[in-house]
């Protein structure tokens, strides 16, 4: 018998616990082995569950014990996560966490560790909620040198772009259900404003690459600026507005990493993934474009990812699984000037001139359309260099102009 503990009792917390304390005997034929949850950690009481003699409020009781092989840690955040994490490590016990800030921000220290004291540290949750690709990244695409990674990582901002793009319903609404279902993070910023999808390219672009990508070194914007009217001339144009993750690998070794809202052309994959669901693209030298689709958040796709790493360790429980990357430097990550076609919506008080303006920089057989109130002209560029197009519209005189990136 392998007893693990778990540390928050939170959305995901308790879909682990769900699964584990009720589904003991498939999880035992999974593991080879029983699994037992002897703690579970959390500040709040939790009385009349069917396993609540479980809870404990110190942590030290977890750390101490070494009939703990395994802990669970789902609480988030990087205080006090880290630290318990980093001590579970020290002591030898495996730890799998669900917590993409800290794996984003404090992964190479982590694996270091872990690896230091013949522990394993997992985290196949962290990205894409219940999508299994960390796992097949490291396993099933090894043949490969990975160039590209792109996609749709945060299920929240998803859901609320979709429910723009559908219902029309407005942004604070949908964030509002987006709450309710489970999906968003405790402070939604983390969502809207694209650092939660910053911190998944982090890791996804640090085992691929195999060198630590930091949420600092990547361009990060959410989806706060986008309205109703952007989602309208994007179809117009045939596009919708997805929040797209990407990283790259250049010729120089280095790599680039944006978080953005992108316009994303109808017949792509990435256009129809829709409400909570995630999608990850991958381009190997050898295997070409491959795409992982499913729930990526929520309590028990989530709990689901958790639980299959927790049954990974039991089986490795003396074994080293290899999860591993190294840490990296300041100037890894850069900005990268490539040919792309731009999403620009300007608005004036002299539409005639704005007219002119545009039509003399960009030319006149652009897709253009005319903003609702009249104040204003949404467009897309031809496929130039972004330094060149920036130029461009930098000459444009207009009181308010509005620039995304698009993808075919
Ligand atoms: N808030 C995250 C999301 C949860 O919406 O995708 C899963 O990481």
């Amino acid at each position: 018998m392998i007893n693990v503990a778990i540390m928050g009792h939170g959305t995901v917390g308790s879909g682990v616990a769900e699964i584990l304390i009720n589904e003991q005997d498939r999880i035992a034929d999974a593991a080879k082995e029983q699994i037992n949850v002897k703690y579970i950690l959390d500040l709040r009481k939790f009385d009349g569950l069917p396993y609540s003699e479980k809870f404990i409020d110190d942590f030290n009781i977890i750390a101490e014990d070494d009939e703990v092989k395994i802990v669970i840690e789902v609480m988030g955040g990087i205080n006090p996560a880290f630290d318990f994490v980093k001590k579970c490590l020290q002591k030898g016990k495996s730890v799998v966490t669900s917590n993409k800030e800290l794996v984003a921000t404090k992964g190479a220290e982590l694996i270091k560790i872990a690896k230091q004291n013949n522990a394993n540290f997992l985290f196949e949750a962290s990205v894409g909620g219940g999508i299994p690709i960390l796992r097949p990244l490291v396993t099933c695409l090894s043949a490969n040198e990975i160039t590209e990674i792109k996609g749709i990582l945060n299920g929240t901002t998803n859901y609320i772009l979709n429910k723009m793009i559908v219902d029309g319903m407005d942004f604070d609404e949908a964030l509002k259900l987006a709450q309710e279902n489970g999906f968003a993070e405790k402070n939604p910023a983390a969502d809207i404003e694209g650092h939660d999808a910053c911190r998944k390219i982090c890791i996804l672009a640090s085992l691929a690459f195999k060198k630590h990508v930091y949420p600092e070194q990547v361009n990060t914007q959410g989806i706060t600026n986008i309205d109703l009217d952007d989602i309208e001339y994007a179809d117009n144009f045939g596009y919708v507005i997805k929040l797209i993750a990407s990283a790259k690998k250049l010729p120089n070794g280095n790599i680039t990493a944006n978080v953005r809202p992108t316009l994303v052309k109808g017949d792509n994959i990435l256009s129809s993934v829709n409400g909570v669901f995630n999608a990850v693209s991958v381009t190997g030298d050898a295997v070409g474009e491959v795409v992982f689709y499913g729930k990526g958040a929520g309590k028990m796709p989530t709990a689901s990812a958790v639980v299959a790493d927790v049954i990974d360790c039991a089986k490795h429980i003396n074994a080293r699984k290899y999860l591993y990357w190294e840490d990296s430097f300041n100037s890894y990550v850069e900005n990268f000037d490539e040919e792309c076609i731009l999403y620009v919506c300007a608005k004036s008080n002299n539409y005639n001139e704005l007219f002119e303006n545009i039509i003399s920089l960009f030319g006149e057989d652009i897709s253009m359309i005319k903003t609702k109130n009249n104040d204003g002209i949404a467009f897309l560029t031809k496929k130039e260099l972004e330094s060149k197009l920036m130029e461009k519209i930098n000459l444009i005189k207009a009181d308010e102009i509005k620039v995304l990136h698009t993808i075919d």
